[in-house]
């Protein structure tokens, strides 16, 4: 063989374009047979060659292989974190008016109730993972409209403003833009489903005040149509004919009528909800509307549990009607789940009815996480505050003196009431016919706060102003339990930020913009709100209409006028009572 291999060796040499199959064909014309090539040279040539292939192709494998891992890098990191053509289920959770120290005042309270450690902490203590930076455009104080824009548009705009920018334009929603991508809907309220937090999700007007056009946008009379399929709350009173009882409209139009035209299923009481069989019964889209304004506060509705169900009890009725619901898609949910009246506990300055609504928060929080924790569907719950209201304060000096270094929370375990509820009873008491208002309020202060040491300026203050009643019940506890309060508004503090998943919701780790946790809504979900921004604008002028003295009315109502206040002050009314609805009320500017 190797005698015969030269001259083929040195032919080669000199076509060194043959391929192999030249070379094979080359041998077996030469010696008439197939050669066996154990040539060392040829051995290593052929190597080569099959080297320089598997070479070629792993290059070539290894680029495509980077440039994928480069695109999937890439599309994480705009995500949050994981793969986002996955099913997702988003829960954004609002403590609507809780600061930082509504949980200090809360824990200790908690504790001292149930004589627990000091080391136990709420469930939402142990999530915490940030800081959101709440002022609007039009102040370092924001209200709930211009919070509620943050998270939903992801845009910052003026106090008072639903889902539209300081030029009045529309903005589109994470809500909204979920729904056109595919994914079911929810809002879960314990105010009116028609005030300015749910309202941000899928309704746009010009100020907040608006109620009506809001109950009229949220079961689709808007240029998108429907887009909430399901609504838990109060508010009833904005969805019924001003010819009906229990009706705060300022027109003729059924609003529930509407609704049920549009598919929706209808339930208004307690019997309606239990028939939702804790979602397992329920028939989207639902519209269950349980109040006439707002829910009562937790404090006071635990006794009224035959009437009213808990913001736990409907969140978890969503959870598990809108995972029903997606059961067979390859979209999940976005659901908004709101801790409506923090804030007014802050409002009123109402230590009793802030720390039992933040518990009820906390269960809430709690069976979230229970769901998350169970649900095979990837999911994440994000829980903020829009902004801190009261400007509370774990501490209160009631002397001149240097104060001792104490705050009590006996005083509010021992408190059975809220101020509103006391303040309510006692204007029915006073409707009625009122023989001795002194005892009356004697007894009110010892049954329902819990007070039996209450000064002699205390009881005719609550006789000579009953319109004060709520503020002043409010303040004998805040007094002997030593808690602070800076304003009957809302204050520039930051709010705390928690997540189900730190890493799911790791953009929101560390001090943010409340509007970085509106981008990060979105980007979650991966939906294109510019998109419904767009289609807003070009349908939403078919929706204008003609006002009496003929001109043309926006869809998202008038415009405010120069100096209108538009923060939601009018809503002081609600915290003294029912029987100061449609009044403005006398204690705004307390
Ligand atoms: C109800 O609203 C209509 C306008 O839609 C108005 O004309 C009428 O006076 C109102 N009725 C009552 C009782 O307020
Ligand atoms: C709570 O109520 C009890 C019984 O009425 C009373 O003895 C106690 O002093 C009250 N505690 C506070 C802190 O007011
Ligand atoms: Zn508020």
């Amino acid at each position: 063989m190797a005698r015969g291999d030269q001259p083929l060796l040195s032919q080669r040499a000199s076509s060194e374009i043959s391929n192999d199959r030249d070379l094979a064909e080359e041998d077996a014309l030469l010696t008439g047979e197939r050669i066996n090539r154990t040539d060392n040279s040829q051995r290593w040539k052929s190597w080569r060659e099959i080297g320089l292939f598997v070479w070629a192709l792993l290059a070539t494998s290894v680029v495509i292989i980077l440039a994928v891992l480069y695109q999937k890098q890439h599309q994480s990191a705009e995500h949050g974190g994981s793969n986002p053509s996955r099913k997702r289920n988003l829960i954004f959770m609002v403590s609507d008016g809780m600061g930082p120290t509504s949980l200090s005042l809360t824990r200790s309270f908690n504790q001292f109730q149930n004589g627990l450690p000091w080391s136990d902490q709420l469930v939402i203590d142990q999530h915490l993972i940030g800081q959101s930076r709440t002022r609007s455009t039009s102040s370092l104080i924001t209200d709930s409209a211009a919070g509620a824009t943050a998270f939903s548009c992801g845009l910052k705009s003026y106090n008072g403003a639903i889902s539209v920018l300081p030029n009045h334009d529309p903005c589109g929603t994470v809500l909204e833009a979920a729904k056109k991508a595919g994914y079911m809907t929810g809002l879960v309220v314990t105010t009116r489903i028609t005030d300015a937090t749910p309202a941000c999700f899928a309704a746009h007007v010009n100020m907040r005040g608006e109620e009506d056009r809001i109950a009229e946008q949220l079961v689709g009379d808007y240029p998108l149509g429907r887009v909430v399929d399901l609504m838990l709350g109060g508010g009833r009173c904005h969805f019924l004919s001003n010819t009906t009882q229990g009706s705060c409209r300022n027109d003729g139009k059924d609003i529930v009528a509407m609704a049920k035209e549009e598919g929706f299923s209808y339930v208004d009481d307690r019997k309606g909800f239990n028939g939702l069989k804790s979602g397992a019964a329920v028939n989207l889209p639902l519209l269950g509307l349980f109040a006439e304004t707002d829910i009562p506060y937790e404090v006071d509705r635990r006794n009224e549990d035959n009437i009213y169900p808990s913001l736990d009890e409907m969140a978890r009725t969503a959870l598990r009607a809108l995972s029903d619901a997606t059961k067979n898609s390859d979209k999940g949910f976005f659901l908004m789940i709101e801790g409506s009246r923090i804030d007014h506990a802050g409002h009123q300055n109402d230590p009793v009815a802030q720390v039992h609504e933040v518990l009820a928060y906390d269960k809430a929080f709690s069976s979230v996480l229970e769901f998350l924790e169970k649900d095979p569907v990837e999911g994440v719950m994000v829980s903020t505050s829009d902004h801190e209201t009261g400007g509370l304060a774990a501490a209160r000096q009631l002397h001149s003196t240097y104060p001792e270094y104490v705050w009590y929370p006996g005083p509010l375990a021992n408190a059975s009431k809220s101020s509103e509820r006391l303040a309510v009873e006692y204007h029915q008491y006073l409707s009625g016919n009122p023989s001795d208002t002194t005892s009356y309020v004697q007894n009110a202060v010892a049954e329902g706060l819990g007070i039996h040491d209450a000064s002699d300026a205390e009881i005719s203050a609550l006789v000579e102003t009953p319109d004060l009643a709520a503020i002043l019940f409010a303040d004998m506890i805040s007094r002997r339990s030593q808690t602070g309060w800076s304003t009957h508004g809302h204050s520039a503090a930051d709010v705390n930020i928690y997540t189900s998943s730190r890493s799911a919701a790791a953009p929101l780790i560390g001090n943010h913009e409340n509007t970085e946790v509106g981008e990060f809504l979105r980007n979650y979900l991966d939906v294109d709100v510019e998109a419904i921004t767009k289609e807003l604008k070009e349908k939403g002028v078919l929706f204008d209409t003609l006002g009496a003295d003929g001109k043309s009315v926006s869809w998202m109502g008038r415009l405010p006028e120069v100096g209108e206040r538009l923060d939601g002050q009018d809503h002081m009314g609600h915290y003294a009572g029912d029987f100061k609805k449609h009044k403005r009320c006398d204690i705004c500017g307390v």
